[in-house]
């Protein structure tokens, strides 16, 4: 059955672009009392309210008071696997892993773990008005299938991929270069371009594949040319240290990946701190994106990240929670500690950057910009309504913000998951606070 079109009016804010390259006045478009309309999942209009209401007088409208309807958020770098350890005390990457998560992911060699894991996680993030991420499942091929159908249930539009890992783990989360190829194959050809979701090659990181499964990783990325790339680099510097030991002839660490072909427009890399130059121009050369987990990367002590050098570089950038290692599922949250990151190396991020970095840069990251992103006619309908009122101090600090700019910058650093009223998926509620 047709469903009738909706419109949404309420202040509507959206990127156009990086305000780094277009200005930041030129980098977002904003209607102080908008009307977004849309129908069969799609949005049809965006623009002023009284003038769309004059030439559309019949249509039913959702009037959504003291809100902010803004683009669902794009995560893009996150473990489902891992939500149970979030918030593991006192270690830093390597111990992390073999301590608190190694142990819990191998919990996801139960079919019935991995489908409850899939919907809590799903929750968590809708109830943080993330609609589309990049997610990690565990090596274990049922984790992905959990994943992929609880999303497709919810129509959302999701990334996942099996982790690829045949050494330095434990021997019950350990596949073999054929058998990680072989389960990856499968799910491609079971998921990858079935309604909203789509694959992503996951070899863990360079320490847990041996040469012959990265070139397993490039020979799927070969014959199925629009699948993503998603693994880790450069986030630690006893993990860098690892990695030359491992290849002692690859240049550097991304040089690893480089050898066997998994740079590629559609490679997200998470973290990316430590890079030398070399490292800093084929990740731009090569149009590949790196994921910003600012609250893993404080919360493992693995380092800060460098913005204002990606960004001289050309390197795509957008933003992940990294949610286990990260601490939060909020992208509100992860915009703050972005923020704060940068202020320890004496960069601002503007508010507009930061919700820049926490949406379109995600679709371009993910090469996704003529689906979701921004609020633009004919991409589809996620998006989120957040409470400019979420909490009494919010409220509180609202009332002497001048702009649309300090409000975001207000709902960054002051909001979470509270700050979420409703979230929309394909035009539909998915969530309501
Ligand atoms: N490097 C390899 N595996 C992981 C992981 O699970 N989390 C993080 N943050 N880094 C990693
Ligand atoms: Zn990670």
């Amino acid at each position: 059955m047709k469903k009738a079109a909706i419109a949404h009016r309420s202040a509507i804010l959206h990127s156009l672009g990086d305000p780094h390259i277009s200005g930041v006045e030129d980098s977002y478009e904003y209607f102080a009392d908008g009307l977004l309309i849309t129908e069969q999942g799609k949005i049809t209009h965006l623009g002023d309210a009284t003038e769309l209401l004059a030439q559309y007088p019949d249509i039913e409208v959702r009037q959504h008071l003291n809100k902010l309807i803004v683009p669902g958020f794009i995560d893009t770098h996150i473990h489902y696997p891992q939500t149970g350890v979030i918030a593991s005390y006192g270690e830093q990457l390597l111990d992390w892993l073999e301590n608190y998560t190694f142990p819990a992911e191998a919990e996801f060699s139960d079919p019935q773990h991995c489908s409850r894991s899939a919907e809590f996680f799903l929750d968590e993030l809708l109830k943080n008005g993330t609609t589309t991420a990049l997610v990690f499942g565990t090596v274990h091929k049922s984790s992905v299938e959990a994943f992929f159908q609880a999303a497709d249930k919810r129509h959302l539009r999701m990334i996942a991929g099996k982790v690829m890992m045949d050494r330095n783990a434990p021997d019950n989360l350990t596949d073999t270069a054929q058998s990680s190829y072989d389960d990856s194959r499968e799910l491609i050809e079971k998921y990858h371009g079935k309604n909203r979701l789509h694959y992503a090659v996951t070899p863990r990181f360079a320490p847990t594949s041996t040469p012959e499964q990265l070139q397993f990783a490039g020979q799927l990325l070969t014959e199925f040319p629009d699948l993503y790339l998603h693994t880790h680099l450069s986030e630690n510097k006893k993990e860098i240290e690892w990695v030359a030991q491992l290849f002692p002839d690859s240049k550097s660490y991304l040089d690893v990946y480089d050898q066997y072909n998994l740079l590629t427009p559609r490679s997200v890399f998470a973290h990316a701190i430590h890079l030398d130059d070399h490292e800093f121009q084929r990740l731009a050369q090569c149009q590949s994106a790196v994921a910003f987990c600012p609250t893993s990367n404080t919360f493992l002590g693995s380092g800060l990240f460098n913005l204002t050098k990606m960004q001289q570089h050309k390197v795509q950038v957008a933003l992940g929670t990294d949610v286990g290692g990260g601490t939060s599922f909020s992208m509100l949250q992860t915009m703050q500690e972005a923020y704060k990151v940068c202020q320890l190396s004496g960069q601002q991020i503007n508010p507009f950057k930061a919700f820049y970095l926490a949406t379109l840069a995600g679709a371009q990251a993910l090469q996704l910009t003529d689906k979701i992103g921004d609020l633009k006619v004919g991409t589809e309908a996620d998006f989120v309504v957040l409470d400019l009122a979420a909490t009494p101090l919010i409220n509180n600090r609202m009332q002497s913000a001048r702009s649309i700019e300090e409000q975001l910058f207000v709902l960054m650093i002051l909001g979470d998951d509270r700050a979420i009223a409703q979230t929309y998926s394909f035009g539909e509620c998915v969530y309501q606070s």
